[in-house]
């Protein structure tokens, strides 16, 4: 089932959603790229540190939501582009093709790779990021809410995010001729705020179910959930918890 996406919520934690995408970007060794894109690129603020690094090249965001190209539209210097990822192809192949935070959203993506690296240039770079953190409290408790008989008729056919570990994607794009890169790294998120984890889960991995729940219910819902998450993620004294959250990288080298 299809959902939308909401800017502002997901910009409220840009600075602990940016630092993967810097890190990624670091195993980047294109020097002077011409042509780059950032494949479901979000609010556009990460595909501004494309330009800023390469100020030469010419940077397309590609992303399937209006409501976030909308967004990045303020951003100068990059031509914004309303796609599927699992349709778009670039006016010419890409010296860079970055995908954050994106994969994990294409069912199948796997089946995607092959597709992608062929947009490749000769010495061309993929980069990409994807949680790993399914099997966390944040996502485990979202399912089980989920399920409850009052809920489930809603979100059965609801969008999940899934994605593989670091070897899967290594496995991948080697075999497809890349020299790849991959490993894994788990930040230690500490947020605070009333009901940080359910603030940020709501602008990514639970907003799909959210968004299917019927106006009548979503209050409910979200009283449950919250309650489940407090518990799941203690405060401490000072109000702070601690959000552990594991992502999956890989930069390959055509
Ligand atoms: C979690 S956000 C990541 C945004 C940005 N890359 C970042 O790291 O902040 C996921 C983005 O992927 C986009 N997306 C999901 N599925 C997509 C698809 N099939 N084609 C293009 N964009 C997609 C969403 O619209 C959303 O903007």
């Amino acid at each position: 089932m299809a959902h939308t996406w909401a800017p502002q919520q997901y910009l409220a934690y840009a600075d602990e959603r940016g630092r993967p995408f810097v890190e990624l970007l670091a195993r980047v060794g294109a020097a002077a790229p011409a042509r780059v894109a950032d494949l479901g690129c979000g609010p556009g603020n990460l595909t501004r540190l494309l330009t800023e690094r390469w100020p030469d090249a010419h940077v397309v965001g590609v992303d399937a939501s209006a409501d976030m190209l909308a967004r990045a539209a303020a951003i100068e210097g990059v031509e914004w582009q309303l796609a599927d990822a699992r349709e778009w192809s670039p006016a010419a192949p890409l010296d860079v093709l970055v995908t954050n935070a994106t994969l994990q959203w294409i069912p199948g993506h796997l089946e995607l790779l092959p597709r992608l690296v062929g947009m490749l240039a000769p010495g061309g770079w993929f980069a990409m990021q994807v949680p790993g953190n399914f099997d966390q409290p944040s996502h485990v408790l979202r399912d089980e809410v989920a399920a409850l008989p009052e809920f489930a008729e809603h979100t059965r056919h609801v969008a999940r995010p899934a994605a593989h570990d670091a070897a899967t994607y290594l496995a991948a794009l080697t075999a497809l001729g890349l020299e790849v890169d991959a490993w894994e790294t788990t930040y230690l998120h500490v947020l605070e705020g009333p009901d940080a984890v359910f603030e940020w889960v709501r602008a990514t991995g639970a907003r799909p179910v959210l968004e299917a729940m019927p106006d009548a219910l979503r209050g409910e819902f979200e009283d449950v959930f919250r309650a489940r998450l407090r518990e799941a993620y203690p405060a401490d004294e000072r109000g702070r918890v601690v959000l552990p959250f594991r992502r999956v990288f890989a930069v390959g080298h055509a």
